[in-house]
């Protein structure tokens, strides 16, 4: 079983779960334990992670793996 698994949300972020540390372009480290939730939309003002802005544009991407 994984200890973290990512969740592909449609039209919404990814939904990350487990103990984890999200690293930005800027060298900066945000340890995790327990769920984030990462912007995919690029309109985040939490960047990088999701502050419900992908409503407010109406991203749409329903991809699947
Ligand atoms: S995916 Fe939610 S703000 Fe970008």
């Amino acid at each position: 079983m994984a200890d973290t698994t990512v969740s592909i949300s449609d039209n919404g972020p990814y939904w990350v779960s487990g103990n984890f540390v999200v690293n930005d372009g800027e060298g900066n480290s945000f340890p995790v334990e327990g769920e984030a939730y990462l912007c995919r939309c690029g309109q985040s003002e939490e960047k990088p992670f999701c502050d419900g802005s992908h409503n407010m544009v109406g991203f749409q991407d329903s991809c699947r793996a």
